[in-house]
């Protein structure tokens, strides 16, 4: 029997793992018929990240809301659905928790099976909105807590071929904003600061030469920090401009170029670059240059800004390889707040 037996293939997906409530309905897949997301980051940033407690309260205020809302903007009814997607890791115990009690409360309300979903797989799938992905692919996913290069030979199939030591790249930028004195999260600004300034500071690039897919990027934190408390210790001006272009190329060309090894390594058809840090600017220029220059025949997929984030629509796109593979959760289902691509 086939997962969609309805006229059609409708998915409501439900997303909490950080500081985003997020639901949306999918057709086919393919199609986002509606995307609510309620962003918490405003309270968040007088602490200077996220506080896992206010995150749950503000999820569970906000949660049945957004459903609501994602139903009526898709001009869907419950009974049309086919079934409930939600992330179950990795992310925040409690925020996981809200999502999952909610989808779970509305697939059995509305007799739905329930499809779990992992948060970094969804991120990757954004992609799918742009154009259809293509098998085998390289995936360079890129947030606040994660820095992975995953190889996807087919369809729901995950290989972590390299990852980050120790910082993730959009922690990185967190980081070393809060010692700029800017109001978290800081990679938006940071991109749109280096955008005006020179490499002049020439931070690290950290294991660019070395035989393997690994990033680490606590030495140009700890490098980065160095430079401005011995300026500030001297006395001296420093260029917040050229200090933010300086980081950013770093980031750039360890990224940059450990991702270009890999797809030429591996035989991929498509490079995709996903999480939040996929936003970045400098960064999507220069893949599209790369990919263009260095990797003929491979197509270079980012998602749009708005999908690039936390959100639903994405979490839905992933949930129809899961359902069509036939992964169904029960009303046991728990949050895995460290779950990898190896527990899937
Ligand atoms: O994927 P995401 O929304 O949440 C996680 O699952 O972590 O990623 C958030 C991260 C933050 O660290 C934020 O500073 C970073 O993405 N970010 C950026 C940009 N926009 C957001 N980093 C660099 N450049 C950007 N334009
Ligand atoms: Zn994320």
């Amino acid at each position: 029997m086939t997962f969609f037996n309805k006229e059609r293939k409708l998915i409501l997906a439900v997303e909490s793992s950080c500081d985003e409530t997020s639901v949306a309905v999918i057709e086919d897949g393919s199609k986002i018929l509606s995307n609510i997301v309620a962003s918490q980051v405003k309270s968040h940033q007088r602490f200077g990240g996220v506080v896992p407690e206010v995150a749950s309260r503000h999820h569970v205020e906000e949660m049945t809301v957004c459903i609501e809302e994602a139903l009526v903007e898709a001009q869907i009814e419950p009974e049309e659905l086919s079934g409930v997607a939600v992330t179950y890791g990795p992310g925040l115990v409690g925020a996981l928790l809200i999502g999952i009690s909610a989808a779970k409360a509305f697939a059995w309300a509305h007799d739905l099976p329930l499809i779990p979903v992992n948060h970094m797989a969804g991120h990757i799938y954004a992609a799918h909105f742009v154009e259809p992905l293509q098998f085998p692919l390289m995936a360079l996913l890129v947030s606040g807590g994660h820095t992975e290069l995953v190889y996807m030979k087919e369809t729901g199939s995950f290989e972590i071929i390299g990852e980050t030591r120790d910082d993730a790249a959009g922690e990185a930028y967190d980081k070393v904003g809060r010692v700029l004195g800017l109001t978290y999260p800081s990679g938006k600004e940071i991109d749109a600061l280096a955008h005006l300034g020179q490499d002049t500071y020439h931070f690290p690039r950290a294991m660019i030469k070395e035989d393997n897919y690994d990033f680490s990027f606590s030495g140009l934190k700890s490098s980065f920090i160095n430079t401005v408390h011995n300026a500030q210790q001297r006395d001296e001006e420093l260029s917040v401009k050229d200090l933010a272009a300086s980081f950013q190329a770093s980031v750039i060309d360890v990224l940059v170029d450990k991702t270009i090894r890999a797809c030429k390594e591996y035989p991929v058809k498509q490079l995709v670059m996903a999480g939040g840090v996929a936003a970045n600017k400098g960064l999507r220029d220069r893949f599209s240059e790369e990919v263009a220059k260095e990797l003929p025949g491979v197509t270079f997929i980012v998602p749009p800004l708005k999908l690039c984030g936390d959100n639903a629509a994405m979490i839905g796109a992933a949930a129809f390889v899961e359902a069509e593979k036939g992964h169904i959760a029960d009303y046991h289902l728990n949050a895995d707040p460290s779950l990898t691509f190896m527990s899937i």
